[in-house]
Formats: C-alpha cells, structure tokens, sequence
C-alpha cells in the first residue's frame, strides 16, 4: 500500500466526541513506552506525525490520523506504568475502554507487545479483556531490532497465551529502526479494508 497522504485530524478524551465518518478505523495499544506512536510514524513514514518519547505516558489522548482520506489509524495512551498520577491513569483506562467497546467503525485493534522482554501480566489481562468483549485484534512484537534478542521472548509469549487460547491472534513482529514488519501490517489493514469495500466476511472465506 502507499501512503499518499497521513494527517493529525483531532484529539479526543470521550469516545461520544470522536468523529462521526464511517471510514475503516486501526487503533494501536499496548503498556507505555512499548513504542505505538513510532510505530504509526513508521507504517506512515512521518517521522514527527505521532509524538513519541522517552518517558512513558507521552500519549494521553485518543489521537485520529487520517490516512489518504480513506481510512484512519488511531493512537492510544498506554496502560501500566506511565509518568503520571495513577488517577490520571485510570482515566485514560477509562476513555480508551469505552473508545474500544462502543466505537463502531473499529475494525482492528493492534495489541503491542515488547519483544524485549518476558510476558507481562498486564499484556495478558489486556487481551484477556478483549476476548471477553469481543473486541478484534492482533498481536504486534515491537523492538525486533535485533531478531536474535527477542525470538524467545516471542515464543514464550505465543506459548503463555495458548495455555488460555485455543489459536493465536494475527501477529506481526516489528521494528521501528529496521522498519520489518511495515509492509505486513499494511498488507493487512490493505486487506481488511477491500474486503469492507466490497463486503466481504474475511472470517468465512
Ligand atoms: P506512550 O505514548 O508513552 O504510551 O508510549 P508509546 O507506546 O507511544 O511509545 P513511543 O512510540 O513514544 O516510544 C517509546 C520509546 O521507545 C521511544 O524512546 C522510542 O524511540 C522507542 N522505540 C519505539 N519503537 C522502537 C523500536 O522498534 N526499537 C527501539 N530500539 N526503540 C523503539
Ligand atoms: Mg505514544
């Protein structure tokens, strides 16, 4: 896919206030730090689109990207620890819960998880609650910069989730240095966007 054209549109706190346009909607979430707003700059190739930082709980709003006017990509704060008070945290669980629940143009949400390190519980929890409320979403194993660093990691991952799941979700691995995993995603949002376009079920095919 080319990106032609990627925008910052509007920044929201209230799922009722986001916009109304029935265009295809990605969103991306995943612990603070775990690297959402660069990967949303990676698959755009705009560096400074989404901000990014050192510090965890640099995104504090649910922030719209709209993608050659078609389709929009959506940045999400972080759960887990973030440089805040934890009652600002909870607020920003809050809205991104119900953003996720009630936002009916929502066609995938991209679950990120630090290829870096061992399986979190705050990363399990979470999908956990997105099979409870049939939420759809995929895996995306960030930070692979050095595949030989996080091809454990990964693996031990897959296989602490297949203790609860029948099957693995969708998943990618990638890279915001090396940009591996670009083409896939797109590819895949690509896909899910046709199969809209012409009305097609991609779960009965
Ligand atoms: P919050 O908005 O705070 O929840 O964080 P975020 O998930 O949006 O993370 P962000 O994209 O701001 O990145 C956090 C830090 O991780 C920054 O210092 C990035 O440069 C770094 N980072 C992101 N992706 C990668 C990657 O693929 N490889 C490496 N080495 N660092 C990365
Ligand atoms: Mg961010």
């Amino acid at each position: 896919m080319i990106i032609h054209t990627a925008e910052f549109t509007c920044s929201y706190v209230d799922w009722k206030k986001c916009p109304k346009e029935h265009v295809p909607e990605y969103a991306f979430i995943g612990r603070s730090n775990v690297g959402k707003s660069s990967l949303i700059n990676t698959l755009t190739e705009r560096k400074g689109l989404a901000k990014i930082s050192n510090t965890p709980g640099k995104t504090q709003c649910i922030n719209f990207f709209s993608i050659n006017k078609e389709w929009n990509l959506v940045d999400l704060p972080g759960y887990g620890y973030a440089k805040t008070s934890k009652k600002n945290r909870e607020l920003w669980m809050k809205f991104t819960k119900d953003y996720l629940r009630r936002r009916e143009q929502l066609q995938n949400v991209f679950v990120l998880i630090d290829g870096r390190i061992d399986p979190q519980n705050v990363d399990l929890d979470f999908i956990q609650w997105l099979g409870e409320n049939g939420i759809p979403f995929s895996l995306v194993f960030t930070k692979n910069d050095k595949p030989k660093k996080t091809f454990k990691n990964i693996e031990n991952f897959k296989e602490t989730l297949l203790e609860t799941w029948e099957e693995l979700p969708v998943n990618f691995i990638t890279s915001s240095v090396t940009n591996v995993g670009r083409e896939d995603i797109l590819a895949y949002i690509d896909q899910v966007n046709e199969a809209i376009a012409n009305d097609i079920d991609l779960e009965e095919e």
